[in-house]
């Protein structure tokens, strides 16, 4: 097996992309995650999502549950938007970490921020530059990067291509999002591999979801290709709240435990992890699919002594 890197950072998403995907909570449960989260040594978190409240009725509270959180010292916090408008929102909240999101594929694009990929990147241009001119730093987050739900598979040239264009632009970060779950190891590989064929000297950050039971493959293909920057979410939090026990994000606590087995760091305790996981399910009424919280805590590993 090729070398691992001895840490990585993982950023937690599942206040904003597990919650968006949740049937509606109250802002003071929202408010407990966060700060449940804060507690376990986790150093990222993406607390929530300045969009139309129309779109995603969850993150309509985003200003109450920011301003309502603990900061805790050592935890960078970030928000997503989807245009100049929600990075406005997030400016005036405080935030000074933010996540811009554009779908590689045109039709997701139009179904998510209604508009084309090529209208959304103009913007996005326009955007890192306010976000700049404010101190804040600019993460371009490229959904459907291993394949469309409208489209099918996208061309990891298509992917590339997009990232040559924000970091021509300004980007400080790239993400990939695995949004529909349909990467797998191979297209891990093709798509990490194009970018760095491009030469985009840009941190690289990527973001999966286990629809398809591909999350933890897909993290070890992208260490042993040297990525070290991962999205996860508390639980498994997200997936779709219609279809019981469907897979959300990459589950925080099987990242971790599977990590520090393997002599990676994350600087997260996984005891504390796994409390906040427990109250997840509490505060949504749903039990959710992380293998690691069901299996208890006799079975949990101790890191490897290495
Ligand atoms: N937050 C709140 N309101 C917003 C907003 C934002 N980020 N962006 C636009 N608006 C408001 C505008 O002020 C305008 O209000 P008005 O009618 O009172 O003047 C109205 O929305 C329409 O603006 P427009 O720019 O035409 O937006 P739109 O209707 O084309 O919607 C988005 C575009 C991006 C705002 C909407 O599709 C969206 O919020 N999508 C988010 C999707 C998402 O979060 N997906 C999951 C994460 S990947
Ligand atoms: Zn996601």
């Amino acid at each position: 097996m090729a070398e691992l890197p001895t840490s990585v950072s993982i950023r937690e998403v599942g206040p904003r992309d597990g919650l968006q995907n949740e049937d509606p909570i109250p802002t003071g449960a929202k408010v407990r995650l966060l700060d449940a989260l804060s507690r376990t040594g986790v150093r990222r978190i993406e607390a929530v999502s300045f969009v139309h409240p129309r779109a995603i009725p969850q993150m309509a509270d985003a200003d109450e549950v920011w301003q309502r959180a603990a900061k805790v010292d050592g935890v960078r916090y970030s928000a997503l938007v989807p245009n100049s408008k929600g990075a406005q929102r997030a400016l005036a909240a405080g935030f000074t970490e933010i996540e811009v999101v554009v779908s590689a594929s045109d039709t997701h694009n139009r179904r998510n921020v209604n508009r084309g990929t090529d209208e959304s990147l103009d913007d996005i241009a326009e955007l890192i530059d306010l976000l700049h001119g404010a101190d804040a730093t600019a993460e371009v987050i490229i959904a459907t990067s291993f394949g469309c739900p409208y489209e099918g598979d996208v061309d990891p040239a298509r992917v590339a291509a997009i990232v040559e264009r924000v970091v021509r632009d300004g980007a400080d970060r790239v993400a990939f999002g695995d949004t529909t779950g349909m990467g797998t190891p191979r297209r891990v590989r093709d798509l990490v591999t194009a970018v760095r064929d491009r030469d985009a000297d840009v941190p690289v950050l990527l973001h999966f979801h286990n629809t398809r039971g591909t999350a933890l493959a897909n993290l070890l293909t992208a260490l042993e290709l040297g990525v070290t920057e991962f999205d996860a979410s508390v639980g498994g939090l997200g997936g779709c709240p219609y279809a019981p026990g469907a897979s959300g994000n990459l589950a925080t606590e099987e990242a971790v435990h599977m990590l520090h087995d393997m002599g990676v760091d994350t600087g997260i305790d996984l005891d504390a992890l796994i409390e906040v996981a427990e109250l997840a399910e509490e505060l949504t009424g749903r039990r959710l699919p992380s293998g690691v919280l069901r299996a208890g805590p006799r079975t949990r590993l101790t890191p490897s002594p290495t």
